[in-house]
């Protein structure tokens, strides 16, 4: 067994391969290698890459696609999305074109707000609390002032700080509810910095408040974060058009095909298992668009998945009706996203997405991101009720087969043109292979 090392962090770049290849794996020097030849020959963009994480040793690739003609509110998009998935691009273009002939997606802003709350215990009179939180709410406003003055100026700010009582929940257990309004940033520096400051005024105003016993002046800050469930910044996106323009077929086709899709929908809404899979579907979308444009994916993710649980039970996070011949599909997602700050200042190919994206505010990068969502949900959907997911799927995955098998740029041109026609498998990609090996 390896043994543990000390100060990994303070070794040079090649010191931590060297070590990792070393103690870690059996073809060491493949190892290096690989992991240098991803190293950008440019140094200080190498360098950049180096310093947004600690014990950087490589750099890891996904492919950079744009899915294009994405109307939303009438104004044309192409969508930078960074995601390994073979058929995903594929099937958020596919849509979007499918969409744009009939008026494109139609976005609506629900809310922007954020959530951060301070966690504490207070062990005494819940009425006193309540009296204390109301005698010094101003100053903890006031207290925060020196952070929250250039967000004012531009607009944002704090918007409530509330006591809320959990003792139901957990004994003694109360906290400080505090939303914001951060524009285009995501805004967690603020926030945070933010409920540190309440919690502060919380701690030390408690000391000196003379209706408390010394008990109730010793407020215990568990802690002070930013939350990531954010279901009052939601954005709408929706898509409609009539039964007779949703298949390119006769008006039968088209309204079993509304049919099948609303029940496709109506089977996520009722049935954990499926709309697992289905949101899972929409995330490849959203995921992706958050990614190329350097937002936090771990956070949008965690804040979906909550929301889409919100009623108790997960569920799907689109909806589709069937009214007087109209087929109308839609989804509310919250998306807490940033247009300015964080990697979005600082990453090269993030900012060439969002200048690919016309450099749009945070309200306008939800409602692109929801836009990309909704088309995936759709394109899976589309595949799922008519010919089944694997035929599209499959295509996607010829070339991963072919670049497996080590196959030359004129075979992939040869069995992808084979494949037009027949159906892919593994077995039966490999087996053209051979025979066009042996031919
Ligand atoms: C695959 O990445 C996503 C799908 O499974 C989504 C769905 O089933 O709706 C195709």
């Amino acid at each position: 067994m390896t043994a543990p090392i000390q100060g990994f962090s303070k070794l040079s770049k090649e010191e931590k391969i060297n070590w990792i290849a070393n103690n870690y794996t059996l073809n060491t020097e493949h190892t290096k290698e690989v992991l240098k030849v991803y190293w950008n020959s440019d140094t200080k963009l190498q360098k950049l890459h180096d310093e947004f994480i600690e014990n950087t040793i490589s750099n890891y690739y996904l492919p950079l696609g744009i899915a294009p003609n994405f109307l939303i509110n009438n104004k044309l998009y192409a969508v930078p999305m960074a995601i390994e998935e073979s058929s995903v691009v594929a099937a958020a273009s596919k849509s979007a074109k499918f969409w744009l002939s009939r008026g494109g997606f139609k976005t609506t802003i629900l809310g922007t707000e954020k959530v951060g709350q301070v966690h504490f215990i207070f062990k005494g009179d819940e009425k006193k609390l309540e009296a204390f939180f109301n005698t010094i709410k101003s100053k903890i406003y006031t207290d925060a002032d020196e952070l929250t003055t250039s967000m004012k100026k531009r607009g944002g700010g704090i918007t409530n700080i509330e006591l809320r009582n959990k003792t139901e929940d957990l004994e003694n257990y109360y906290q400080l509810h505090c939303t914001f309004e951060t524009l285009d940033a995501m805004g967690a520096n603020f926030i945070n910095s933010c409920l540190e400051q309440f919690a502060k005024t919380l701690k030390t105003e408690a000391l000196v408040y003379a209706d408390f016993s010394d008990d109730e002046k010793n407020i215990e800050v568990v802690m002070s974060i930013l939350s990531n469930y954010v279901p009052n910044c939601v954005v709408r996106a929706e898509v409609s058009c009539t039964i007779e323009e949703l298949s390119e077929g006769n008006i039968e086709e088209a309204q079993h095909l509304a049919e099948k899709l609303v029940q496709a929908v109506t089977i996520a809404k009722v049935e954990t298992y499926r709309a697992v899979t289905h949101n899972k579907g929409i995330m490849n979308g959203i995921d992706a668009v958050i990614l190329a444009t350097g937002n936090d994916f771990r956070a949008i993710e965690a804040g979906i998945h909550a929301y889409a649980s919100k009623n108790g039970k997960y569920s799907s996070l689109t909806d589709a009706s069937i009214e007087n011949g109209v087929f109308k599909f839609w989804i509310d997602v919250p998306l807490a996203l940033g247009t300015v700050g964080g990697l979005t200042n600082l990453h090269p190919l993030v900012k060439v997405a969002l200048d690919i994206l016309q450099k749009p505010s945070a309200t306008e990068l939800m409602q692109i991101v929801a836009a990309t969502g909704l088309a995936q949900n759709f394109a899976a959907l589309r595949s799922l009720v008519t010919t089944g997911i694997q035929e599209g799927h499959m295509k996607m995955h010829l070339l991963n087969i072919l670049n497996q098998l080590g196959a030359t740029d004129e075979e992939k041109k040869t069995l992808t043109n084979h494949f037009k026609t027949n159906t892919v498998t593994h077995s039966a990609v490999v087996s053209a292979y051979n025979n066009l090996k042996n031919d």
